[in-house]
């Protein structure tokens, strides 16, 4: 199949190597890619965003199946213009993915599909948010109502820091204050065609920058799958109460799913609980996900964006289980500082069981340099977490990156 894939991440990175694993001779582009992935198949430099110019080249290029892999394409509607020209795109249009780009739409529709979540005011004024922050009591809860990169949500016992938080994102829209949840968190795809789901395996997401949880939010530093504690029948519940309610929600409103429904969930004592919906596949839980899908990812995209997920088997995945930890950049998250050279991966590539998916990585003037936060996702799958942290670790240690920081205890807590 002829495939372009948009985007520029570990992500990205991680979907091309599920596709070349599955040796079926697929042709791939990406657009517009990073060093790692143009190692492994030949990168465009266009504009992921720019709908009118991806049309263009898909049909130029008698590409077969688009697959969108960050968040900006599909609000920019990118999507919309493909299956507008009769392209198979894995990835919701401009209106189902504001599931991911609006908190307050989210709401709205886990509230019509009687999906349970937290309780939430959206607050347009400083007197409002404060209401609000009062009424819900700490921890309290602010998120920017759009997108905002990782850096909308506050969570903290801090009133003044609260109220300092959701003055600042009033300047771009409204804010919600959300009810605090306490629990573990998980992290679980669904393929949607937009009428049929089907599960991906669970994972779980490392979203502070330092070990115990410590320190600032980031976009990940760490995942871990499959999750070996959850209890029996969580995937089916999911499905039932909150994905297939969701997808039919938004069906119904004649904007249909089509793509990948992100459901970051927490369990409390109370039950499961939706924290936030993304329009795509999440990053870095992906790294971990798809090394253990033993079903081609090709056919599963392809069918889910013409509509046939239906007649498909629920995705197989291998017993081995996969740890990925993210080495960011000096700076990271405030101010990264990128153009640093990056060596050893020959020597980290050499440990068994390990692949690397770049995320902000370059070519400049033959060395390998960082050109962002975070840089490299080191994947390790073995029989068992205890290896494949001794792996990912190992394979860590002969990478050289100066200043580079990465957590210490991603998936520590299932091997003790
Ligand atoms: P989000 O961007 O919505 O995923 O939020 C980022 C992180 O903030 C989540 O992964 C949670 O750890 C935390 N968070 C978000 N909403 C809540 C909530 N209502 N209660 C507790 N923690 C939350
Ligand atoms: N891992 C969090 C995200 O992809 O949004």
């Amino acid at each position: 199949m002829k495939i372009l894939v948009l985007g520029s991440g570990a992500r990205e990175h991680a979907i091309i190597t599920a596709l070349l694993a599955e040796q079926a001779g697929h042709d791939i582009i990406a657009a517009p890619g990073n060093a790692g992935i143009a190692a492994d198949v030949p990168i465009i430099h266009l504009d992921p965003t720019n709908g009118s110019v991806v049309t263009g080249f898909a049909l130029d290029n008698d590409i077969e199946l688009v697959i969108i892999g960050p968040e900006a394409p599909l609000v920019a509607g990118v999507a919309d213009k493909l299956r507008q020209r009769g392209i198979a795109v894995f990835g919701p249009g401009k209106a189902a993915a504001a599931l991911e780009g609006s908190k307050t739409f989210a709401k709205r529709v886990m509230d019509e599909a009687g999906v349970p979540t937290g309780r939430a005011a959206r607050c347009g004024t400083l007197a409002e948010a404060i209401a609000a922050i009062d009424e819900f009591g700490a921890p309290y809860v602010v998120k920017a109502d759009g997108l905002a990169a990782g850096k909308g949500v506050l969570v903290t016992s801090a009133r003044d820091e609260a109220i300092a938080h959701a003055e600042f994102w009033l300047h771009h829209g409204s804010v919600l204050v959300e009810e605090f949840l306490a629990g573990q968190e998980v992290s679980l795809f669904f393929l949607s065609d937009g009428h049929s789901v089907l599960p991906l395996s669970p994972a779980q997401d490392f979203k502070l920058l330092l070990d115990d949880d410590l320190g600032p939010n980031t976009g990940g530093m760490g995942a871990y799958s499959p999750l070996p504690w959850l209890p029996e029948g969580f995937v089916d519940e999911v499905a039932e109460t909150i994905a297939i309610p969701t997808v039919r929600q938004l069906a119904a409103a004649q904007t249909p799913f089509i793509g990948l429904l992100y459901c970051g969930l927490i369990l409390t004592e109370k039950g499961i609980r939706v924290i936030e919906f993304n329009a795509r596949f999440g990053d870095p839980e992906t790294q971990v996900v798809l090394p253990r899908l033993v079903t081609p990812l090709s056919g599963l995209l392809f069918a889910a964006a013409t509509g046939g997920l239906g007649s498909v088997e629920r995705p197989v995945f291998s017993s081995d289980v996969a740890v990925t930890v993210v080495l960011a950049s000096e700076g990271y998250p405030e101010t990264p500082i990128t153009g640093r050279v990056i060596t050893g991966l020959d020597n980290a590539l050499a440990v068994p069981g390990v692949s690397i998916a770049h995320a902000a990585t370059a070519v400049s003037n033959n060395d390998l340099v960082a050109t962002g936060g975070r840089v490299l996702s080191v994947v390790a799958t073995a029989p068992d977490f205890a290896q494949a942290r001794e792996r990912a670790y190992e394979a860590l240690r002969a990478i050289h990156l100066e200043g580079a920081q990465f957590r210490t205890d991603i998936a520590a807590r299932v091997v003790s």
